[in-house]
């Protein structure tokens, strides 16, 4: 695994203990190397968050070896204390506060048989780097951790296109656009919509020709919640679909799904 933005980690191996006998100790060494061995084998892999509009879970493989069917997985994660800082004297600030701060259990994914842990409501400080890491432990032996890249929400959680409401069509096409909602809630229960955190523009495209995909041109891009698109030719059908953008990110979500309408 690389990752860009991660500093270099070491986790302690095995540790012998002191009171095995001279003799057994050669022996000992091979069981230990034979352990660690087995140990590498199922190590979890390829840990990663997967993230759309804050929804964060990690993800992992399983080791090298063939996954057993007694294997589990055990989770933790970690937030770094303070957000990430430019200048050198913040920077060793941040380095300090990182040796600090601890590993907690994610208890609901402790001990599973899954490949995936929801950490969303751990990593809700969306502008704070966290990081996670699984160990797996299959019969009786215990992988050593195996750690993600750095992940701060704000910056990486994919954005999800708007849903798209067609309100009426017959001269011009009127459409209502919700923006995509965080699973975050407010007091009374409504769960934040992904405008309250980043300044979104809705990119709006009529086709209708499908092989033009490719080429597409908003027909509309702004923030007004409800749009009309005009100059369409009565009889036609059309199709809408539209994106979210992030210019502060330069990020565009998936297309949303499609809705035809033929004008009357
Ligand atoms: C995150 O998404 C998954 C899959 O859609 C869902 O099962 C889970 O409940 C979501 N988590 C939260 C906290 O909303
Ligand atoms: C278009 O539809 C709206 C709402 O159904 C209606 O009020 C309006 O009269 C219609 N316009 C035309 C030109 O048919």
């Amino acid at each position: 695994m690389s990752c860009s933005n991660t500093p270099p980690f070491r986790y302690g191996g095995v540790s012998l203990t002191n009171t095995l006998c001279f003799h057994s100790l050669l022996f000992a060494a091979i069981l230990v190397l034979e352990n660690q061995d087995l140990q590498d084998s199922i190590k979890p892999q390829k840990v990663e968050f997967r993230s759309l509009n804050f929804n964060s879970t990690l993800h992992w493989q399983p080791g090298r070896a063939r996954e057993a069917r007694d294997t589990v997985y055990f989770v933790q994660y970690k937030k770094l204390a303070g957000r990430s800082q430019h200048s050198l004297t913040s920077f060793l600030l941040f380095l300090h506060r990182y040796g600090q701060s601890t590993w907690q259990n994610k208890d609901d994914c402790w001990g599973i048989q899954n490949h995936v842990c929801d950490l969303t409501t751990e990593t809700s400080d969306i502008q704070e780097p966290y990081y996670g890491r699984v160990k797996a432990v299959s019969a009786g032996v215990y992988s050593d951790w195996s750690l993600s890249c750095r992940f701060t929400p704000w910056r990486e959680t994919m954005i999800g296109p708007p849903t798209v409401i067609v309100i009426h069509s017959n001269k011009s096409i009127i459409l209502k656009l919700q923006a995509p909602r965080s699973p975050y809630k407010r007091k009374r229960g409504s769960k934040i919509p992904m405008t309250n955190y980043y300044d979104l523009l809705y990119q709006v495209f009529i086709i209708n020709n499908l092989l033009d995909e490719q080429h597409r041109v908003p027909v509309y891009e702004g923030k007004d919640k409800v749009i009309k698109i005009e100059n369409l030719r009565p009889g036609l059908s059309y199709c809408v679909v539209a994106k979210t953008y992030v210019p502060m990110l330069d990020r565009s979500s998936a297309y949303s799904s499609r809705q035809c309408t033929v004008l009357q």
